[in-house]
C-alpha cells in the first residue's frame, strides 16, 4: 500500500523506500515474507543521528519473550464485529477513535498482534503497525487479510531504530523526542496534531477505574 510506505524510510540513512523494499538512497534491499517489511537493522550497522542504542540485548530478550508468547491472540471463530466490540469494551479505545479523524495516518508502535491497528483501521485511514516481533505482526497481518482491512501495513521494526519517517510519530524531525515522550506521556501537540502516546495498561486500568467511580458518584 503506497500510503503507508511513505511513512516507512530505511532504517540504515533514513532514504524513501521503494515498493520492492530497497532502498532508494543507500541501496539496502530489506525482505519483506508475508508483506511485512523487516526493517530492523543488523547490529554492526550504524543509526540515524540522535538515535544512541545501547540496549541490544535487552531489545533481544524482549522480542524473544513475545515470540514465544505473542498476545493477545485472536480465537478461533473470531471477525471483525468480534474485534469491534471486544476493542470497545475499553473506554481508552473508544475515545481514541472518536478523537481521531476518519483521514488520519496512525502509527501503532508497539503494536503486537495489532488489534488496536485493526480496530482503527476505519473509514479512509492509514494505519501503520510497528513492532519488534514478527510472530505477533503475523498474527495482525493475517487477521487484517480475513477481515478485509487492506489499509493497515504491520512492520517489523525497533522503536530506537526505526524504519519510520520521521515525522510520522511527532510531527517533529526528532525520534529521540519521540522515545521521550512515550515515557513521559501525556504527549503535547504538535504543529501536524496531537501525538497520541501509548501508556502502560495499569495507568489506563486505574484511569478509567477512577472515571468511572466520579460518574457512579455524581
Ligand atoms: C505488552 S505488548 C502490547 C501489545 C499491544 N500494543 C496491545 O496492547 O495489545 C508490548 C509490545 O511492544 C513491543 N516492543 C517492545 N519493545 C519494542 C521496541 N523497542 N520496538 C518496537 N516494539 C517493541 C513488543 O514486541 C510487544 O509486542
Ligand atoms: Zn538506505
Amino acid at each position: 500500500m503506497e500510503a503507508a510506505r511513505e511513512l516507512l524510510v530505511c532504517p540504515a540513512c533514513e532514504g524513501a523506500l521503494a515498493a520492492d523494499w530497497s532502498c532508494s538512497a543507500c541501496g539496502a534491499c530489506y525482505e519483506a515474507p508475508d508483506g511485512i517489511p523487516n526493517l530492523l537493522l543488523g547490529p554492526n550497522l550504524q543509526s540515524g543521528p540522535n538515535l544512541q542504542h545501547g540496549n541490544d540485548a535487552r531489545v533481544d530478550a524482549v522480542r524473544r519473550f513475545y515470540q514465544n508468547a505473542p498476545f493477545p491472540g485472536y480465537p478461533p471463530r473470531d471477525s471483525l464485529t468480534w474485534l469491534r466490540a471486544r476493542a470497545e469494551r475499553s473506554e481508552f479505545a473508544r475515545m481514541l477513535d472518536h478523537a481521531i479523524p476518519g483521514d488520519a495516518k496512525i502509527l501503532e508502535i508497539g503494536c503486537g498482534t495489532g488489534q488496536m491497528s485493526l480496530y482503527l483501521a476505519r473509514a479512509n485511514r492509514v494505519v501503520i503497525g510497528a513492532d519488534l516481533t514478527r510472530g505477533s505482526l503475523l498474527l495482525g497481518a493475517v487477521a487484517a487479510r480475513r477481515f478485509g482491512l487492506d489499509r493497515v501495513q504491520f512492520v517489523e521494526t525497533d522503536l530506537h531504530r526505526p524504519g519510520l519517517r520521521a515525522t510520522c510519530a511527532t510531527g517533529r524531525d526528532d525520534r529521540a523526542w519521540a522515545l521521550q515522550r512515550i515515557r513521559a506521556h501525556p504527549a503535547p501537540p504538535t504543529p501536524l496534531g496531537r501525538p497520541v502516546v501509548g501508556v502502560p495498561m495499569d495507568t489506563v486500568r486505574s484511569g478509567v477505574a477512577r472515571s468511572e467511580k466520579r460518574a457512579s458518584t455524581a
